[in-house]
């Protein structure tokens, strides 16, 4: 069996995992990706931006303000200070290593406006291509970084733990399912989202939940799992995953009508379009409940101007045979961002001693019910920091390896695994998506033991799954208000002693 030795094994590639991995220099560090660099992480096809308060008219405390608003009266004040005062630094370190993002014609910055957000503050590269932008200059650094070992094509299955401490993770190296043992002094877990739980989402199929099931196992404290956070405007043109049409397409003044020409977010909030993106993202699946298709009308907002502002929206849309300039835009809601995860402290750290997170799969606290446009690259960054600042000032633990008792026994996975997903991905739309109820979450959690029963050695994709499945349908059983992202119908009003945040470990959960 393949193994190795670290100071610190980070699993994941993305903007959260990659800002780390520069900052422990010099210390010894595995990256883990399950496909070549780059590849596969939700980062690099992110539009929107970062989000810093470095205009004139901002200030770290108005988008603090702008971020607990949306967090729907959850959001952890002491860790949103944290972020929005870091989030003009985090800009200046990727201008330093050489980020190039979009200047107006004196120079300056362009700062993009989307919703929910009182200020322009939105730091974009290529009008909608700033995650590539951001993940290319990491990836830049990294090659230039002799302490970093990027190990590609390998997939993290568990945890490694001696007398309660993480002290690395088993893992396998793709195709050839060859095990691997990592020992680490530190191990972080940066593995993204869980966009794949559902049948409408605009994240890569790699987004399974890897970090959140893998702490899931180990017994760590997860939060805030509850909320799942639907993007209102996906292309709906019957891709998997659908191509995300850009928040900031609203924020130039783009509308929402229905087939029926009807504009109907300005009777549901005083904001229209630029409402909370739970509210945006509600109101439309509304809409198609009730049979209609809705349509991004940017045709005067945007005009001639789209293939320049928003060359990516702009390529998807034509590959469709969709002309944004002058025809609307099909879009429907899709899964797009967790803000449950990993429970840590202001530093990245969990819950498990030796074990950190960052990036989506972590909960700091920052989005409470509902996440703010933007901040979640920003979280990546600042968090990417301050984990590794973290591990630099306690790392004193020795390297421990603890003798492999038995031998190591990856899932091996079973015939009928590809329908399973799919059967999970259309009951968690349907039971666990944007409006729910009591009645529902109870069928999709009999549903999920069902399936667990069904598949008691599924392969890391399934089994991820419906540790996710069964977290998050649990604590949305449990949420019995309505709060940001999470909307019971059965219980529609938020109630002021549920006005906290929720933490479980998947062994209470029932
Ligand atoms: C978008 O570009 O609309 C997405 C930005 C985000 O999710 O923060």
């Amino acid at each position: 069996m393949r193994s190795g030795d670290y100071d610190a094994v980070i699993v994941g590639a993305g903007i959260a995992g990659l800002t780390t991995a520069l900052q422990l220099t010099p210390l010894r560090v595995a990256v883990l990706c399950k496909g070549t660099l780059g590849q596969f992480a939700a980062s690099d096809w992110a539009q929107g931006g970062v989000a810093a308060a470095i205009g004139t008219d901002d200030s770290p405390r108005l988008h603090a303000r702008d971020t607990l608003l949306a967090g729907a009266g959850i959001s952890d004040d002491t860790i949103v200070d944290i972020l929005t005062r870091d989030a003009p630094a985090a800009i200046e370190t990727l201008l330093g290593l050489g980020a190039s993002f979009d200047r107006d014609s004196d120079g300056e910055l362009v700062l993009g406006r989307e919703a929910a957000h009182g200020r322009r503050r939105i730091v974009k590269a290529g009008g909608d291509a700033t995650g590539h932008e951001i993940v290319k200059t990491l990836i830049s650094a990294i090659h230039h970084a002799a302490h970093i070992d990027v190990i590609e094509n390998t997939a993290a299955d568990d945890l490694m733990l001696h007398d309660g401490r993480v002290v690395g993770i088993y893992a396998h190296i793709q195709p050839s399912a060859q095990p691997l043992l990592l020992f680490a002094r530190a191990t972080i877990l940066a593995t993204g989202g869980i966009g794949r739980l559902y049948r409408a989402t605009t994240n890569p199929p790699q987004a399974c939940g890897d970090g959140l099931a893998m702490a899931a196992r180990a017994d760590a404290v997860l939060a805030d799992c509850e909320f799942v956070q639907f993007h209102p405007t996906a292309l709906a043109i019957g891709a998997d995953p659908m191509p995300l049409v850009t928040e900031a397409i609203r924020g130039e003044g783009a509308t929402l009508v229905n087939d029926l020409g009807e504009r109907f977010m300005p009777e549901i909030h005083a904001d229209a379009e630029l409402a909370p993106r739970d509210v945006v993202a509600r109101a439309i699946f509304d809409q198609l409940r009730r049979g209609r298709s809705v349509g991004l009308d940017a045709t005067q907002a945007v005009g001639a101007q789209f293939p320049v502002r928003f060359p990516t929206v702009f390529a998807s849309c034509m590959s469709a045979g969709i002309d944004p300039r002058v025809q609307r835009i099909p879009i429907a809601p899709a899964a797009h961002y967790h803000m449950g995860g990993i429970a840590v402290d202001a530093w990245g750290k969990s819950s498990l001693p030796g074990l950190w997170a960052c990036g989506e799969c972590s909960a700091t606290g920052v989005h409470g019910a509902n996440r703010l446009a933007s901040n979640s690259l920003l979280e990546a960054l600042v968090y990417g920091t301050r984990v590794a600042t973290d591990i630099h000032a306690t790392q004193t633990s020795p390297m421990l390896h603890p003798s492999i008792s038995r031998t190591y026994d990856r899932p091996c996975g079973d015939d009928d695994e590809t329908q399973a997903v799919r059967d999970l991905r259309h009951l968690m739309y349907a039971n666990v998506g944007l409006v729910r109820t009591g009645s529902d979450l109870r069928d999709a959690l009999d549903r999920i033991a069902t399936l667990t029963e069904e598949h008691p050695y599924a392969k890391t994709e399934l089994r991820n799954l419906l540790v996710v499945a069964r977290l998050i349908a649990n604590a949305a059983s449990e949420r019995c208000e309505s709060r940001g992202s999470h909307y019971r119908s059965d219980f529609p009003l938020p109630d002021a002693a549920l006005a906290h945040r929720s933490f479980r470990r998947l062994t209470s959960v029932v």
